[in-house]
């Protein structure tokens, strides 16, 4: 298949596009670059693509596609929160414009990357389902509720679009991200020999490895279209629902020498939700998630050692929101999120 890969040059993206190019698509990259040089080890090879904002694509760029899987996004909830408009701006407007032009130029399959954050404040100990109601709590939930309630209008015989719910990813990626909650301990861990958890450790989250979502995005893509067609499914495994206090546990075992410190300081965080990923593995079997967060906390501390992260890096540039910062400051990004 021809497939437009918006965000190919993200920690997700960079992942994907070689899992794509591998099962025989025919990959073009459209991204504004804003993390571009945010690499650790050695760089990435990108497949072709278009730098370009995702508030300015042109109709034409979406001609020839016979799919768009659309990452591009501000990813992350702080990121969100500290720009509510541009959230909205990029995450919700763009998204659904992007969308039309799709419909519109005849492609078939647009497969969007939301997040299990939709559900929120599900709490308690049930496994949440798809059909469970959404209760987002930041402006970066609310901006991926409001893209899966407009794309599926936008639905049709010609045009399918399919919501992939992922959970919080971890594990290496060229394009790393240090933000995401394993990814992060095992950096302090790394770092300070020594993990501190904010919280009380007790909220659960549920994670999936980076390239498990990638298998689970190919999967959607050559799926038959009444299996996906205008459904969500939620992108992981139940194995991998686990409270930030296990996490820790388990970026202690992979980083001997390294302790556990529960400050509590950040009190309860609402956010809590342990998720059901049964109709993913019923519809797409080859989209099983198999690797565990022990599996990616001893992928990510051979990585940083092997590549030598430093402190500066991670708290800098491989944190979306400091990095967002730097440019500015540098004068390669303006106050509207785009590069100058
Ligand atoms: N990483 C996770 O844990 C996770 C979990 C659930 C959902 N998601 C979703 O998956 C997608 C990818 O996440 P990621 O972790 O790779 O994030 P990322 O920040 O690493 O990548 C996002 C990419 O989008 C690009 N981008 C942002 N704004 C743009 C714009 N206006 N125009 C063009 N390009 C733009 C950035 O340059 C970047 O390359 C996002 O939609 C995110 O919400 C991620």
């Amino acid at each position: 298949m021809r497939v437009l890969l918006t965000g190919h040059q993200g920690y997700l993206g960079t992942v994907m596009a070689p899992v794509l190019s591998a099962a025989g698509h025919e990959v073009t990259g459209l991204d504004s670059g804003l993390f571009a040089d945010c690499v650790l080890g050695p760089p990435p090879t990108d497949p072709p693509g278009l730098a370009a904002d995702l508030r300015d694509v042109p109709a034409e760029a979406l001609r020839g596609f016979d799919a768009v899987i659309h990452l591009a996004a501000l990813s992350n909830d702080p990121l969100g929160s500290l720009a509510p408009e541009l959230t909205y701006d990029i995450n919700h407007h763009a998204s659904v414009r992007l969308a039309r032009l799709a419909r519109d130029a005849g492609v078939r399959r647009f497969l969007y990357a939301s997040t299990c954050s939709v559900y929120g404040a599900s709490g308690g100990d049930e496994l949440v389902t798809e059909d469970a109601p959404l209760r987002p709590l930041t402006p970066y939930a609310e901006s991926k509720v409001r893209v899966e309630d407009e794309l599926v209008k936008l639905a049709d015989a010609d045009f399918t679009p399919v919501f992939l719910r992922n959970a919080t990813a971890f594990g290496f990626s060229p394009r790393l991200r240090a933000d995401i909650v394993l990814n992060n301990l095992v950096g302090h861990a790394h770092l300070a020999g020594e993990i501190k958890v904010l919280s009380d450790g007790t909220p659960w989250r549920p994670l999936v490895h980076v390239l498990d979502i990638a298998e689970a995005f190919a999967a959607a893509l050559t799926a038959p279209r009444e299996v996906v067609h205008a459904r969500a499914f939620n992108v992981g495994g139940e194995q991998n629902n686990v409270t930030v206090a296990e996490i820790a546990a388990t970026v202690a075992e992979a980083v001997p020498g390294a302790s556990v410190t529960i400050t509590g300081e950040t009190g309860a965080d609402p956010r809590s939700y342990r998720v059901d990923f049964s109709r993913l593995r019923a519809a797409l079997p080859a989209a099983e998630a198999r690797r565990t967060v022990k599996d990616g906390a001893i992928e990510l501390i051979d990585a940083y050692r092997r590549h030598g992260l430093t402190r500066e890096a991670f708290e800098r540039r491989f944190t979306r929101l400091a990095r967002l910062a730097d440019r500015q400051a540098e004068g390669t990004v303006n106050a509207e999120l785009r590069p100058s």
